[in-house]
């Protein structure tokens, strides 16, 4: 029961949620069907892995229709065309490179390599978005990754200098078939780069909304580290990013030459001073999720007793956990304001709030709204400047609930 999906070594509960749905499952009538699972968070104490008990199975997730399209925020765009420079310096070098990327959504990064005439590769399961990035000149294929595919991919196009993903390696249940796939897919000196949430975040916060069903793994240097090793590989650098409410780039080289650069040492000490290592690291962020989602559930009532208009501004998927945890519905929140053509009209997973579009907020200036897209937040005070200016505010709550 329970075994760790990496080691299959006995794991330890971290935290449970209860019955959720699918974090992107918005759904078109409030007659839907709707899909619940057991979320639940476990921590291996033999790899380090942070990782989803219960897991969907991967089409209930990433359907023909993903919900999820990267390019719908200008900060992310910045922070993918940056990402692109630093693939195009890592091949800078390299003779007729070629660089695979899982997971390339719409393109957001992909296009930007493309641009420069580098052979590429980018590989979505989710037709929706690959069409998006096939418009943006991106060359696609519309698969799963695994030792399959890699061999395939290898076959056709040879081995690749680069293999990169965001946002993408932690909703792949099998990492051990992945990491075999990159080690057939990569040429010897090959390097794999990948970014995702990082757990010293998310610990650090309390960001808890980050824990949804396509997050099955929530990675930290330790279990990168060991993950790698495991597969004949070596963590090398590890780069921290502003972005996502706290990520982690990991730079893994294949072999297990070479030195890692002091920037690991320095981040795996933090992480072994939040005791990300051990099981007890993680019963204060239990304690600080409950806090946060009972002091949120307080301010909220308040302010509708007032008879206040309280709205949500970005349905995101990480709301679905904590709308659903906290048990957040419509007769609190009127309508959640979003500029995502597929998800304006919908409800929201589980508790069926209203999608409505970004005009509605403007005509309304409801007197409160809560911040779900709170990683973009830098972005939407920038955006929503008149708003708070009139005296709108916005409700965050990590790593506390706040009004401004
Ligand atoms: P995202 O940050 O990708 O979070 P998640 O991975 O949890 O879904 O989602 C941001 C959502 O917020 C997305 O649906 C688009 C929306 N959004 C706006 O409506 N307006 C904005 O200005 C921004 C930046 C995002």
């Amino acid at each position: 029961m329970d075994k760790c999906k990496i080691c299959k070594t006995q794991t330890k509960p971290v935290i449970s949620f209860g019955k959720m749905p699918i974090a992107n499952g918005f759904i078109s009538s409030l007659n839907a069907d709707e899909f619940f699972y057991d979320l639940k968070v476990l921590f291996c104490p033999n790899c380090f892995m942070v990782q989803l008990g219960q897991i969907p199975r991967p089409e209930m997730m990433f359907g023909e229709t993903y919900a999820y399209i990267s390019s719908t925020s200008s900060a992310m765009a910045d922070h993918f065309k940056q990402q692109a420079d630093e693939i195009i310096r890592l091949v800078s070098k390299r003779k007729d490179p070629f660089v695979v990327e899982l997971g390339c959504n719409d393109g957001i990064m992909l296009k930007h390599i493309a641009e420069k005439g580098i052979n590429h590769l980018g590989i979505e399961p989710a037709n929706n978005v690959a069409d998006l990035a096939k418009k943006t000149g991106v060359r696609v294929l519309t698969e799963f990754f695994d030792q399959k595919s890699a061999q395939k991919i290898a076959r056709a196009h040879g081995p690749a200098d680069v293999i990169c993903a965001s946002n993408t390696l932690l909703s792949i249940e099998n990492l051990n078939s992945a990491f075999e796939g990159f080690n057939i897919l990569l040429r010897d000196n090959g390097l794999l780069f990948f970014e995702d949430p990082y757990l010293f975040d998310i610990v650090s916060l309390s960001s808890f909304d980050q824990i949804y069903d396509e997050h099955i793994y929530y990675f930290s240097g330790h279990s990168v580290r060991e993950l790698a090793k495991r597969h004949g590989m070596k963590l090398v650098k590890m780069n921290h990013q502003d972005v996502h409410g706290g990520s982690m780039c990991y730079y893994i080289k294949k072999g297990t030459a070479g030195r890692p650069s002091a920037q690991v040492a320095k981040w795996l000490k933090k992480e072994k001073g939040l005791k990300l290592d051990r099981i007890t690291g993680y019963k204060r962020f239990k304690r600080n999720v409950d806090n946060i989602c009972r002091n949120l559930k307080n301010t909220l009532k308040k302010i509708k007793s007032g008879n206040n208009q309280i709205v949500g501004y970005g349905a995101t998927s990480k709301s679905t956990t904590l709308l659903n945890y906290t048990r957040i519905g419509p007769k609190t929140i009127d309508y959640i304001s979003d500029n995502t053509p597929t998800k304006i009209g919908k409800f929201t997973p589980g508790m069926h709030i209203p999608i409505k579009a970004h005009s509605q907020f403007t005509k309304d200036s409801p007197p409160f709204t809560v911040l779900f897209a709170w990683n973009h937040k830098k972005e939407i005070f920038q955006k929503e400047k008149d708003y708070r200016k009139k005296g709108g505010k916005f409700i965050t709550y990590f790593p506390k609930v706040t009004i401004e």
